[in-house]
């Protein structure tokens, strides 16, 4: 049988350059490109429209998730901005997860106060709170596959079936994973979106995004939209984005490796109340997680156990745990959600979602495991004095 490569070695633009035969596809910096004669342009005519680095990366990210096109955009955001914007109109319903990321309530939640789409979150979870949402014929559900900070799994397969029943279309956020741990078209969804600014890139270097549609004539239409509102992905960003997708598996491998040791280490801390990583049994999303994910991935999140001065104590003696917003890079960063990352909620949107001001997210990067647990035993031991 011919060897067959992996699909991260055969599509990402390596050796494609015919001139100079650049092992590492160039950067095309260039807002213009000239015409060959009146009338006569060439692939490419404006920068905003298509731009040669921006083309390879597009086409390994569709082909890593198994869809027919992908759109890179400037930022996670504007890839669900541009979904809501070709798929909703006034009145039409999206149905979006009670506990999704901030800026996606917060987008959300603002465009339908201003008219451009009406929204419902859901706790998808649950399943009669869901079927009374799909029975208002949603155009469009949004699925977040771990939920972000909680890391709740929800089934893409069965909310997909039913989402499709009731005439939507559906879109999985997979940015907490990347599509080497799980792959939504695959399971049913029709569109999938990242925040590229993530695992994907893993340098936390960039702020990039990206849709990938499984019908080869939405990537058609949402190409169009993404040049028509000007949210396409710049000619670097492209350039660093592929750089990042090359390092993607053994990255988020080791990642992961690393989170399943740290969380053996806090479940055993008394000022870790609760613990929240899809590979604990307990963990309600636990069987899903076996049957749709490749791996339980590199996030997690805890509830503090002590006070709010201890918490700062705490934050504070970290010293290879930033305190930062975002994720998925090679380092590793702690977010307080409250006041960081869900600070686009309201505290009783929060609530709602079960976010409380002791959780802690964390995003374990690459560095070496035994490290990072030194780390954390000497910041608890911080915390703990009295
Ligand atoms: C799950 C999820 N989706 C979307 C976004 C938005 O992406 P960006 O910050 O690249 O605009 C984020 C950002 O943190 C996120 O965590």
């Amino acid at each position: 049988m011919a060897y067959k490569p992996s699909t991260i070695a055969i599509h990402n633009g390596l050796n494609e350059d015919q001139q100079f035969g650049c092992v590492v596809p160039p950067i095309y910096l260039s807002s213009t490109y000239n015409f060959t004669d009146f009338n006569q342009p060439r692939v490419h005519d404006y920068s905003r429209r298509g731009n040669p680095g921006r083309d390879i990366v597009q086409k390994t990210l569709a082909q890593l998730e198994g869809g027919s096109g992908a759109v890179m955009t400037n930022s996670g955001m504007s890839a669900l901005h541009l979904l809501c914007t070709v798929f909703l109109q006034p009145g039409d319903l999206l149905v979006a997860p009670h506990d999704c990321y901030g800026g996606s309530y917060r987008l959300f939640n603002s465009q339908s106060q201003r008219g451009a789409y009406q929204v419902q979150f859901v706790d998808q979870s649950d399943e009669s709170a869901l079927q009374k949402a799909l029975d208002k014929k949603p155009k469009l559900v949004l699925i977040e596959t771990p939920s972000n900070p909680l890391l709740r799994i929800f089934d893409i397969q069965h909310i997909a079936h039913l989402a499709h029943e009731a005439g939507a279309l559906v879109v999985v956020d997979n940015t907490f994973l990347s599509p080497i741990l799980q792959q939504p078209l695959s399971l049913g969804a029709d569109f999938v979106v990242h925040s590229c600014t993530k695992y994907l890139n893993g340098h936390s270097d960039i702020v990039a995004g990206v849709v990938i549609a499984k019908d080869e004539k939405w990537a058609i239409e949402l190409a169009w939209w993404a040049n028509n509102i000007g949210v396409t992905g710049g000619a670097f960003d492209s350039y660093l984005l592929l750089r990042g997708i090359r390092t993607l598996s053994p990255r988020i491998l080791q990642q992961q490796r690393n989170t399943q040791e740290i969380v053996k280490y806090l479940k055993s801390q008394t000022l870790v109340k609760k613990l929240y990583y899809p590979e604990l049994e307990d963990h309600p999303g636990h069987q899903i997680a076996l049957k749709q994910q490749k791996g339980f991935g590199a996030m997690l999140s805890f509830e503090f156990a002590g006070d709010e001065l201890q918490l700062r104590r705490f934050l504070s003696a970290l010293s290879l745990f930033t305190l930062a917003e975002s994720l998925g890079g090679v380092e590793t960063l702690i977010s307080h959600t409250a006041t960081m990352t869900h600070a686009g909620m309201s505290a009783e949107a929060r609530a709602q979602a079960g976010i409380t001001d002791s959780l802690l997210r964390i995003s374990v990067g690459i560095e070496d495991p035994q490290d990072l647990i030194t780390d954390l035993e000497q910041a608890f031991q911080v915390a703990a004095q009295r």
